[in-house]
């Protein structure tokens, strides 16, 4: 099973998702400031990555003796969308600052992480037809877990079924994970894909023949509306006016009953470069101005189905703090 990262005793190893697929790079984390510099800078991310690396940094920061409230600070300030982040950190905040206490957290949490993965994977068999031509955006599979995958597991989980017959990765710009990591793990898995541009989405949707789309998230309020990578509320629209069942795929972990409206969710700006810069080289004028946000929210009336842990969840949504409780 892929993994993002492993505890070792008194270090993080944690694989640096910015080399894939050309290099498999451990990064030997010590401190919680490197935790934090590796979730801003992506070399881990996906919603339940960045909240399981956030525990271990608490960890770590025990570990040292470092002051509490200054590294949860820290890393409640690396990535402000993904809403894992700040619930693993508000899970961990309930542990004694102790290292072995704070370590049995941080385990437990990315143990029930791979059993939400594949509590998922089953239950999105029961959108699918025998034999099924499926869409999916950015990476929501093992890296970005713990092991499995979310929107990614129910495909790795339907392909174990026999169910899948081909699948379209959307590039996902403009930072590519679905064309660097979606497309690496799919192949290690010998699953039929192919991967597309975003802006291809609509004319292989339109043609008729895709089954389902599923995506993961970052953030699902209150009302289902859903923060996912940037280009997934256009996949939305698209799969509306095609009729193309559209489904988001996330542990209840990613659900925050506190954010009522999709509205409310805050949304990552991120570097120019990003857009300007392809593996360092410019491509872009001197001086272009540039608008780069991580994320957009799709409205909860676009969402056929919200699978999580416990079950398919159709409209209307309505999650709340004792729902989850
Ligand atoms: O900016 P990223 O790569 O952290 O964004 C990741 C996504 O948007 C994923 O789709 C989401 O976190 C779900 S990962 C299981």
């Amino acid at each position: 099973m892929l993994r993002p990262f492993e505890w070792k005793s008194d270090h993080l190893l944690l694989l640096d998702q910015r080399h894939l697929p050309g290099q498999e790079v451990w990064l030997q984390l010590e401190t919680v400031e490197q935790v934090a510099e590796a979730i801003v800078d992506m070399a881990v991310r996906g919603a339940p990555a960045i909240g399981m690396a956030a525990a271990y940094g608490l960890v770590l920061a025990a570990q040292r003796g470092h002051d509490r409230a200054a590294a949860d600070a820290l890393l409640r300030a690396s990535r402000p969308t993904a809403v894992n982040l700040f619930w693993a950190l508000d899970r961990m905040a309930r542990v004694p600052w102790e290292a072995p206490a704070l370590l049995q957290e941080a385990i437990a949490i990315e143990e029930e992480d791979r059993a939400m993965n594949q509590a998922m994977g089953r239950w999105g068999l029961d959108c699918l037809p025998e034999s099924a031509n499926v869409m999916t955006i950015c990476n929501t599979g093992g890296i970005a877990t713990s092991g499995w995958g979310t929107a990614l597991g129910v495909i790795r989980t339907a392909y174990e079924n026999g169910r899948i017959r081909h699948v379209y990765a959307c590039e996902t710009r403009p930072r590519m994970q679905g064309l660097r990591l979606t497309a690496w793990e799919l192949m290690q898995e010998g699953i039929p894909f192919q991967m597309i541009v975003d802006s291809a989405a609509t004319s292989i949707l339109a043609r008729g023949e895709i089954d389902a789309i599923f995506v993961g998230a970052d953030r699902i309020a209150g009302n289902g509306d859903t923060a996912n990578k940037i280009g997934t509320f256009m996949l939305a629209v698209a799969a509306e006016r095609f009729g193309v069942p559209f489904y988001v795929v996330a542990p209840s972990s990613t659900i925050d009953p506190q954010t009522l409206h999709g509205r409310d969710i805050p949304i990552e700006e991120r570097a120019a470069e990003e857009i300007t810069e392809i593996e360092g080289v410019r491509i872009a004028p001197e001086g272009c101005p540039v608008f780069n946000p991580a994320f957009d929210v799709t409205p909860h009336e676009f969402i056929t189905g919200i699978i999580t842990e416990r079950g398919l969840h159709r409209p209307p949504y309505v999650f709340t703090a004792a729902d989850l409780a």
